[in-house]
């Protein structure tokens, strides 16, 4: 019989977000100030885990909805004993809406977002012109918004958000980043994006800096 895998809490990298009130205090949150990096729908946390030992000089915070993929990435951040980590259970627009200061961000790093496929649910993404205006308000100058999406009617609804930015100038295109634990071949190197890979799909790229 296969064992039970024991998934552990780590209240030290979890933040609580019944406890939080109005804007953040990243500064107080992390104990120490440093650039914040945001990645929205953290899944299992593969991401966090090797950009935060790559970068050590950076704060890190996953923001995830699912509460299974939630408990599992923080069990592995937990394990590794990563301090510049923290991962927090809400939505990500309500969090920026609520929670995120003016200026406050150097990276968003939001890879393969779901994708809401159905018409009808296409309001759902993410990646719309209000939660735009929310990134662009909280990220500091020169600050980068970083996306991959393997779904080609998502990825054309993100150009369309963007040029609108590129065009006003509230935004500039630069080039997509690679992350550090992608391999040959990957963007990021995230479980849906080797998953993707294997299925053949393309993975689309678009990137942005607050002037
Ligand atoms: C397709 S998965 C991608 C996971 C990971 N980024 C990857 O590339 O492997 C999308 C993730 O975003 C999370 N998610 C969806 N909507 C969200 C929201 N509004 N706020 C936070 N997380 C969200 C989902 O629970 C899921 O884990």
């Amino acid at each position: 019989m296969a064992k039970k895998r024991i998934i552990n809490e780590y209240p030290e990298i979890s933040l609580d977000p019944a406890a939080l009130e109005g804007h953040v205090d990243f500064e107080a949150i992390f104990g120490r100030k440093a650039p914040l990096h945001i990645e929205v729908g953290s899944g299992k946390g593969t991401f966090l885990v090797s950009e935060t030992r790559v970068h050590p000089e950076n704060n890190y915070l996953g923001i995830e909805w699912a509460n299974r993929y939630y408990k599992l990435a923080v069990d592995r951040l937990g394990r590794w004993e990563i301090e510049n980590v923290r991962i927090i259970r809400t939505d990500a627009a309500f969090f920026f809406a609520e929670h995120l200061p003016d200026n406050s961000v150097s990276w968003f790093h939001i890879y393969f977002p779901d994708p809401w496929p159905k018409a009808r649910h296409n309001k759902r993404r993410l990646i719309c012109t209000e939660n735009v205006q929310q990134i662009i308000r909280s990220l500091q100058p020169g600050g980068v918004l970083n996306l991959a999406t393997d779904h080609a009617d998502y990825f054309e609804q993100m150009e369309e958000v963007l040029s609108i930015e590129f065009e006003k100038a509230t935004l500039l295109q630069i080039p997509f980043t690679r992350a550090s634990g992608a391999k040959e071949g990957e963007t990021v190197g995230t479980n849906f994006e080797r998953k993707y890979i294997v299925e053949g799909r393309k993975i689309n790229t678009i990137a942005a800096k607050k002037p």
